[in-house]
C-alpha cells in the first residue's frame, strides 16, 4: 500500500526494542522523492563494531544530503523482538528529534522483503527472509522466544506489491534457520551471533554424514520445517546440549573458546551448513512450483551465507538474487521502500556505494608517526597500485563513498596479490581472524570462466564460485580448502572504474585479472570511513600503503623502497 513517497523519508532503527532489549546493526538511509540520497550504518561513523541505533548515522544522512532534522517529513522504523508499532523510552526520543515528521512502524521482515526485492534485476519474484528472529507475532515481552514470531518469511513481490504467502518456525519456541547457526556457532567455541561465517567457513573442512544425523530440521507431510535443536536464545550452548537427547553432544563436545579444533567440530558445521542448504533448496522448490516463479531473492542475515546462496543459485532454471545489505543494517533501507510502497527509484538503491562523497576529501597530515603522507601521486593511482601489487604489497584504498553493508567493494578496500598464500595468512594475523578462514577476490566479469567452473555474477561478494584447473593452480591466496573462492564479479558499472582499471592492468601485465580483495579494518573493528580510520592499520602494519584518491601515505620505512622498486611508476 503507498502511504508516502513524497518529500523527505528518513529510515533507521532503534538502538532499543520496545521491551528493552538492546539491538545491534543500526543504520540511517534518506530517501528524497523516492530517490535514495544516502545511507550508512552506524558502526561507520561511531567506530563500533555492530552498533545498533540512528543517532550519529541519521546525522551523517542529513547533512550529506544538506538537510536538516526539521527538513524530514516521514520516519519510518523497524524493531525486532517486539511487536510491530510497540513504543518505548526511545521511540519517543526519535519522535522529538524529527519534529515535523510524520512517524511510521514496518515489520522487520517486510523491511527485509522489501529491500531484497527493490535492489533486484526482477518484476516478480519470491523473496525468502531467514534471520535470527524479527518481530513478535504476539505480545512476548522480555521472552519473545516464547511467543510467535517471524523467524522465515516467503513473500511474492511484484513492482507494485509485495505479499505474504507463507511462514516458518513462526510457532512458539520453534528454533529456526538463524537461530540454530547461533546455537551451533557458540557451541563451536564463538560467542557472537557475528561469527556464524567462522561455521560456515570451517564447514569446509568437515564431513556432514560422519555424525550419523541426517538434517538438524524435519519436514511435515506438507512441507514445512520443524528445528530439532532445543529453544533456550539465552545459553544457545545449552541449545545443542539438551537437543535430540543429548546425542548431538555425545558425538560432538562442545568447544571451549580458543581451544583445538577436533574433526567432530568441522562434521559439525558441515552438518548445520547441509542442513540448511538442503532445507533452503527443498523449501524454495516448492514455493517456487507452487507460485508459478523462477525468480528468487534472499534477504535477512542468513542470506550472508555465501555457500548456500550458491547452491541455490546452481538449482537448473532459478534466478537468485542478494542484496549488498541483507542483515539488519539494511533495515533502514527496507523501511523506506515499504513506507513508499516501491513507488521509488530502484536504481538508487541498487548503487554499490551509497555513503556521501566528502569521507575522503580531508587529508590529514601526518605528524610524529612512522607514516608519510599525503604524497601526491604522479600517475594515475590504479596503475600505481597495479605495479605496487606486483612487488608483493599490501594496499590500502579509500575513494569516493562507502560501501553499504558487511562487503567492501573496492571503495574501502584492502588489495593484495591473489596468487600469494603468505601474505593472506598475514592478513589474516593482522585482522584477528583464524588461519583457516579465506579471503574474498575481485575479478573482470567476463573473465569469471578463465578460472572458475560457476559462471553467477555477483556484484555483492555474495556467492562462492568453484574454481577450474587453472585457478586452483593460481589463485592460492583467495581459495578455500573447498577450492572455492567469494568472488566479486566487476561490470562496467562506473561506479567501480577505478577498480576495473586496475583488474585491467593487472590482467595484461600478469595475465590475472584477480586481486585479493577484503574489507579496510582492522581485528574488532568496522570498515573505515575516514582517512583517520585507516591511518592507524598503516601505523600497524597491516598494510603498507594507504591509497586515498590520488594521494598515498606509506610507511617512513618502506616509503624509499617502494620508489625503488617502482622507479617509473610515478611515485611522487
Ligand atoms: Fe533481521
Amino acid at each position: 500500500m503507498k502511504l508516502t513517497p513524497s518529500g523527505v523519508v528518513l529510515g533507521l532503527s532503534p538502538k532499543r526494542a520496545a521491551n528493552g532489549k538492546l539491538l545491534m546493526d543500526g543504520s540511517s538511509a534518506v530517501q528524497v522523492e523516492g530517490k535514495l540520497q544516502v545511507a550508512i550504518a552506524e558502526e561507520r561513523v561511531t567506530g563500533l563494531k555492530r552498533e545498533g541505533g540512528w543517532r550519529l548515522s541519521s546525522e551523517y544522512c542529513l547533512s550529506a544530503a544538506g538537510l536538516s532534522n526539521r527538513d524530514v517529513s516521514s520516519v519510518v522504523i523497524s524493531t525486532c523482538t517486539d511487536e510491530v508499532g510497540d513504543t518505548g523510552p526511545e521511540i519517543q526520543a526519535i519522535r522529538e528529534a524529527f519534529p515535523s515528521a510524520s512517524f511510521h512502524h514496518v515489520s522487520h521482515h517486510l523491511s527485509h522483503a522489501a529491500y531484497g526485492f527493490a535492489t533486484s534485476p526482477f518484476d516478480r519474484a519470491l523473496v525468502v527472509v531467514s534471520d535470527a528472529g524479527g518481530n513478535t507475532l504476539e505480545r512476548g515481552g522480555d521472552r519473545w522466544w516464547e511467543a510467535s514470531r517471524e523467524q522465515t518469511s516467503y513473500y511474492i513481490a511484484t513492482e507494485d506489491s509485495i505479499q505474504l504467502v507463507d511462514r516458518e518456525f513462526e510457532r512458539p519456541g520453534a528454533v529456526g534457520f538463524g537461530e540454530s547457526f547461533r546455537a551451533i556457532t557458540y557451541y563451536l567455541g564463538w560467542f557472537s551471533d557475528l561469527k556464524a561465517n567462522k561455521t560456515m567457513a570451517l564447514s569446509g573442512f568437515g564431513d556432514a554424514h560422519r555424525l550419523g544425523i541426517s538434517s538438524l530440521f524435519a519436514s511435515d507431510a506438507s512441507g514445512k520445517l520443524s528445528g530439532l535443536l532445543a529453544c533456550d536464545p539465552l545459553s544457545p550452548v545449552g541449545m545443542v546440549r539438551k537437543s535430540m537427547s543429548g546425542a548431538l553432544s555425545r558425538k560432538v563436545p562442545a568447544r571451549p573458546p580458543d581451544a583445538e579444533f577436533l574433526q567432530e567440530h568441522s562434521d559439525l558445521a558441515a552438518l548445520m551448513q547441509m542442513s540448511y542448504e538442503s532445507a533452503l533448496i527443498d523449501r524454495v522448490g516448492a514455493l517456487c512450483e507452487k507460485y508459478s516463479v523462477r525468480n528468487v531473492c534472499l534477504s535477512g542475515g542468513v542470506a550472508y551465507n555465501c555457500q548456500a546462496n550458491s547452491a541455490l543459485a546452481r538449482v537448473d532454471g532459478l534466478r537468485t538474487w542478494v542484496p549488498a545489505a541483507p542483515g539488519d543494517t539494511g533495515q533502514s533501507l527496507g523501511n523506506c521502500i515499504a513506507l513508499s510502497g516501491f513507488d521509488i527509484d530502484r536504481d538508487s538503491y541498487g548503487r554499490r556505494f551509497l555513503g556521501g562523497d566528502s569521507s575522503v576529501r580531508r587529508l590529514p597530515f601526518v605528524h610524529g608517526s612512522r607514516v608519510i603522507g599525503p604524497v601526491p601521486l604522479s600517475a594515475p593511482s590504479a596503475v600505481i597500485a597495479s605495479h605496487l601489487l606486483q612487488s608483493g604489497v599490501v594496499i590500502g584504498n579509500m575513494r569516493g563513498p562507502s560501501e553499504f553493508g558487511a562487503r567492501a567493494l573496492g571503495n574501502r578496500s584492502i588489495f593484495v596479490d591473489p596468487t600469494d598464500r603468505a601474505v593472506a595468512t598475514r592478513l589474516n594475523a593482522g585482522k584477528e581472524r583464524e588461519s583457516f578462514l579465506p579471503f574474498a577476490g575481485a575479478i573482470l566479469e567476463e573473465r569469471l570462466s578463465n578460472f572458475f567452473t560457476d559462471t553467477m555474477n555477483s556484484p555483492y561478494m555474495q556467492y562462492v564460485h568453484k574454481a577450474n584447473s587453472e585457478g586452483s593452480a593460481r589463485l592460492k591466496g583467495v581459495l578455500h580448502v573447498d577450492g572455492t573462492s567469494r568472488m566479486q564479479t566487476v561490470d562496467s558499472s562506473p561506479e567501480t572504474a577505478w577498480l576495473r582499471e586496475l583488474l585491467e592492468h593487472q590482467y595484461r601485465h600478469t595475465g590475472i585479472p584477480v586481486v585479493l580483495n577484503t574489507s579496510l579494518n582492522g581485528g574488532g573493528k568496522p570498515i573505515a570511513e575516514v582517512v583517520a580510520d585507516a591511518l592507524p592499520l598503516l601505523e600497524a602494519g597491516l598494510i603498507d600503503v594507504l591509497l586515498v584518491g590520488e594521494h598515498g601515505y606509506f610507511l617512513e620505512v618502506s616509503y624509499a623502497r617502494y620508489r625503488e622498486l617502482n622507479p617509473d611508476c610515478g611515485l611522487g
